[in-house]
């Protein structure tokens, strides 16, 4: 979605700053713009499209300016036009303002306005900051944007540049994220780390409701009323090299390869192999309440939900907790009531996205305890819940999410195994599970060294129109999620579905036109699942199915096979979730489908 990224240095701030909006693109985006200030003067370009597109208005080389702001649209209020698209500015052409989040009383707000006589030249709900900050605007930016913000409801994270006032940037933030860059005589701003990582590793998040003057030499950080905020610089562990392609031909390809390294960074310095239980350092300041807890609630979207499916099993066979999972999007509005020391865990990637914090805050108001398991350090859910434990599988660029699944399964099993340990499994049930744990990195080096015959797979079948996927248990999860990957970045109608539920629907479709992916590793479920695919079989659905190594029977039953080793059962989805990320991945591409900015997408949902 919308991405932010500001400049104030002794650089030209041009190329950086498209620099830094080449970094948000995979956010998703559909309309991009760009203003620069040199004296008191600001140039300001903007374009509906890609950033190539706005890189053509100009030449960079020529534009002078060492402030300025940039933004990815992500269009919400007002079609995805150039009048429509950041930054935004008053009438005068003084302020000009790029803003993430949406100012829900814009209406009466510009009603307002209007009966002043301001004129209006977008349709956006952000063009009302700028008036606003405009009219405050005394001599000193910081009070006009404090008392401006005052006035709006709603979400936002901006940053401002003033004609009058040179070589100064301010940014506010109210749930929607902001943070500042430092760097050598110079400072950046942006809402989201990947935008200058390049530049700077140490950062100063901003929480809801603080603002910053920033100028090339200091940062002053303060509150909505002013009171002065001291913090402390964090370091970013993330390095350049993480956000680039690497010879890759797309990121989502590069994530999926990095899966071995991701898994292992999940589980590095948390395995206890002797003891049979792992250590989570995030999870101590909340662990006596969680060591007896015995109701807990996964809540995520997308794909993190899936993960949190895959978690409700996990936890049910290694602990004595009831686990529900719920999409929190649905759990934001339920009226629940929870059981003393319930635990609610947020599972997200980016940490952002909108309805998985607003189910925190409704879980937090109704008592609950929460954690998270986020993969971006500082970001708001991680932030917002008690405690939590980290991905550390550095930057998804992808918009589909590939890598973080099977980080978050490896972490949802790290913590169901702590528990475990505590509540009902043996010291040898924990010493298989770590030794099963250790091995996940070279199995699922075994899975993506049979790419070339996916892809083949995928040769024979990215024309047919709708797929099917099935899977029972453990695997039902990763049904579903291997039809979004599908449908996400080929735009082919792929269904997930519990193979048992196939005979209540499902099978009114089958035929030799739908191929039918079938998760069937050598599992608890293996009877059942062969049943189901006998009855595809038997009425022409071509049967792609993901098995364990050496399986023959099944082999001489279906069409394609994919072999995945064998692992634990509560392992497998770590593993059979790979050829499903690479089916979908190669259908892509010989679709020639834009596959790292799908359409319509974005890879952190900020708004509702
Ligand atoms: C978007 C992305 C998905 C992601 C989901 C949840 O839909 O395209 O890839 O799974 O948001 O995002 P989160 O950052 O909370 O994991």
């Amino acid at each position: 979605m919308c991405g932010i990224i500001g400049y104030v240095g002794c650089e030209d701030a041009c190329p950086i700053l498209i620099q830094g909006l080449k970094r948000l693109e995979y956010r998703g985006y559909d309309s991009a713009g760009i203003a620069i200030q040199y004296g008191s003067q600001i140039q300001r370009y903007r374009c509906a499209g890609r950033i190539s597109q706005l890189e053509k208005m100009f030449d960079p080389l020529t534009i002078k300016g060492t402030t300025g702001i940039a933004h990815t649209r992500w269009a919400t209020h007002g079609e995805p036009t150039e009048k429509n698209a950041h930054p935004h500015t008053d009438m005068k052409g003084d302020v000009y303002v790029v803003h993430n989040g949406i100012i829900e009383n814009f209406h009466i707000l510009k009603r307002k306005l209007e009966k002043k006589g301001i004129e209006f030249s977008s349709d956006t709900d952000t063009e009302i900051i700028a008036h606003l900050i405009a009219i405050h605007f005394e001599g000193d930016l910081s009070e006009a944007v404090r008392r401006a913000i005052s006035m709006v409801e709603g979400t936002f994270g901006i940053a401002v540049i003033h004609r009058l006032v040179p070589d100064q940037m301010v940014i506010a933030r109210r749930g929607s994220p902001i943070i500042i860059g430092v760097g050598d005589k110079c400072h950046y701003a942006a809402s989201d780390v990947a935008a200058m990582v390049r530049y700077t590793n140490k950062v100063v998040h901003l929480n809801d409701n603080e603002l910053a003057l920033i100028t090339k030499d200091e940062f002053t950080l303060s509150t909505l009323h002013a009171k002065p905020i001291h913090r402390e610089l964090e370091t970013v562990e993330w390095n350049a090299e993480d956000a680039e392609l690497n010879g890759f031909p797309h990121y989502m390809l590069k994530e999926i390869y990095e899966q071995p390294d991701t898994i292992k960074n999940a589980t590095r310095g948390r395995l206890e192999p002797s003891e049979g239980v792992p250590k989570l350092g995030g999870i101590e300041p909340v662990w006596k309440e969680l060591k007896e807890c015995r109701h807990m609630v996964l809540v995520g979207c997308g794909t993190s939900y899936y993960a949190g499916c895959v978690g409700r099993y996990v936890f049910e066979r290694l602990t004595e907790i009831d686990v529900e999972v719920e999409l929190a999007s649905e759990f934001r509005y339920r009226k629940l009531n929870f059981p003393p020391n319930t635990f609610v865990v947020a599972i997200s990637q980016s940490g952002e996205t909108a309805d998985t914090l607003a189910a925190i805050r409704e879980a937090r108001r109704k008592g609950a305890k929460l954690l998270g398991i986020v993969n971006v350090v500082g970001s708001s859910i991680a932030r917002e819940t008690d405690a939590g434990v980290y991905n550390h599988a550095g930057p998804e660029i992808g918009v589909a999410s590939t890598k973080i699944f099977t980080s978050q399964l490896t972490i949802l099993t790290l913590l169901a195994l702590l528990l475990g340990r505590h509540q009902k499994l043996s010291l040898t049930e924990g010493i298989e599970a770590i030794k099963a744990i250790r091995e996940l990195p070279d199995l699922a080096r075994k899975v993506l060294a049979q790419d070339n015959h996916i892809q083949s797979i995928a040769e024979k079948y990215y024309k047919y129109s709708n797929w099917l996927f099935l899977g029972r248990g453990y695997q039902y999860p990763i049904a579903m999620e291997g039809a979004l990957k599908l449908k996400e970045i080929s735009y082919i109608h792929a269904e997930g579905y519990a193979a048992g539920e196939m005979k209540h629907g499902p099978i009114a479709l089958i035929s030799s036109e739908m191929p039918v992916v079938v998760l069937a590793p050598g599992d608890s479920m293996y009877d059942k699942v062969m049943n189901n695919i006998q009855e595809v079989k038997s009425r022409k659905g071509p049967v792609i199915a993901i098995i364990t190594e050496g399986d023959n029977r099944l082999k001489d039953m279906v069409d394609e096979y994919i072999e995945v080793p064998r692992t634990l059962e509560y392992l497998y989805p770590i593993l059979t979730v790979i050829p499903c990320q690479l089916l979908a991945y190669h259908c892509a591409r010989l679709l020639k489908r834009d596959i790292d900015k799908p359409r319509n997408l974005a890879k952190s949902v900020t708004v509702e």
